[in-house]
């Protein structure tokens, strides 16, 4: 269910006006708030928002999948809130996600899910599987399927799960979306050194070598997914320390630092000292582990935390995150 409206990005929302009339109005904002909340924000939702004010405090949220020809509706009680913890949560939740500069933001809407089903198109009638209606749909529309990730809920799916969905910069017309970050290059001084780390410590395969231009580069997740490029600049007495993060799952950035530390490699707080467990960042949420590669970059693994942003907390150890 969270997986549908974190990735379907629109949802329709359903009111009644105070003559008993129907409101359906789209929604891009609709997000996950925590497991019993949904929340979208009002730009332009005036009579929505205005339903719900009036005492006509219940709505129902479908979000569907245009595609798999299915999705969930969800109905429940909404609360507007227009100033208030609630509200500066929200809006930092969709400046952080999208960009969304809170001054558009009129009101944050909370909708409690009280009752939540599945909802299937008549398409299925016919014994047609997920994948069958999917090749039926696409090739309606002219659309192709990205490849799907590997390792399906342990991968990106779960990251992107931990809160909610981005503003909808598409229907909103705010900016050309940005999907995601494909690449980034690091220089290294010994490449031999530098791809037996990436490929032994963290994992990577190798994509491709270009040892004419002493390059390699190396696959981030499945192939085709995300990549690093490491470059080499041999004995060049300059040199720059970056940082880069990888995203994992939460099991797997709390495994961590005993891995690294099983691997010979020092883990690492936020504020670069030893750990021996991951550092929360309060106002993402995320919990992240540190550690040097052999050119003294600094590399993280991070996962999102499910829950609305805590910056009160600044950045504690994970045994200290409660409270
Ligand atoms: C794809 C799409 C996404 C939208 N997303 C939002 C949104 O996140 N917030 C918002 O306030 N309006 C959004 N809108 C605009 C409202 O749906 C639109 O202004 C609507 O007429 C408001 O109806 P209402 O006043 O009955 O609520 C979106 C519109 C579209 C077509």
């Amino acid at each position: 269910m969270r997986q549908m409206v974190v990735e379907q990005r629109l949802g329709y929302v359903a009111s009644v006006c105070s003559d008993g009339t129907a409101n359906l109005s789209p929604q891009g904002t609709v997000a996950v708030w925590d497991d019993r909340h949904l929340v979208f924000a009002h730009i332009h939702s005036h009579q929505t928002v205005a339903n719900i004010e009036a005492g006509h405090v219940v709505v129902e949220v479908n979000v569907v999948d245009p595609i798999r020809r299915n999705g969930y509706r969800f109905k429940g009680p909404a609360e507007v809130h227009r100033e208030g913890d609630l509200y500066d949560a929200g809006a930092e939740f969709f400046q952080r996600r999208s960009g969304l500069d809170r001054r558009r933001i009129r009101a944050i809407v909370l909708i409690r899910v009280e009752r939540a089903a599945a909802v299937l198109s008549p398409s299925y009638d016919d014994g047609s599987s997920e994948a069958d209606i999917e090749q039926r749909f696409l090739a309606l529309y002219g659309l192709r399927r990205a490849e799907p990730q590997a390792g399906g809920e342990d991968g990106g799916a779960d990251a992107s799960a931990t809160g909610a969905l981005d503003a909808d910069h598409t229907g909103l017309g705010i900016a050309v979306p940005v999907r995601g970050l494909f690449e980034t290059h690091l220089t290294v001084t010994d490449l031999e050194r530098s791809m037996t780390f990436y490929r032994e410590v963290v994992g990577l395969q190798v994509a491709l070598e270009v040892p004419e231009r002493g390059a390699a580069f190396h696959w981030i997740g499945r192939p085709g997914q995300a990549m690093l490029g490491l470059w080499s600049i041999g004995s060049a007495p300059v040199g720059m320390q970056l940082h880069i993060a990888f995203e994992m799952s939460l099991p797997d950035v709390l495994a961590a630092p005993e891995q690294l530390a099983a691997q010979g490699i020092q883990p690492l707080s936020f504020f670069a000292e030893p750990a021996d467990e991951p550092s929360v960042i309060g106002w993402m949420p995320a919990a992240a582990v540190y550690f040097r590669d052999p050119d003294g970059h600094l590399i993280e693994y991070l996962a999102m935390l499910e829950g609305p942003a805590r910056p009160e907390l600044g950045i504690v150890p994970w045994s200290r995150r409660a409270g």
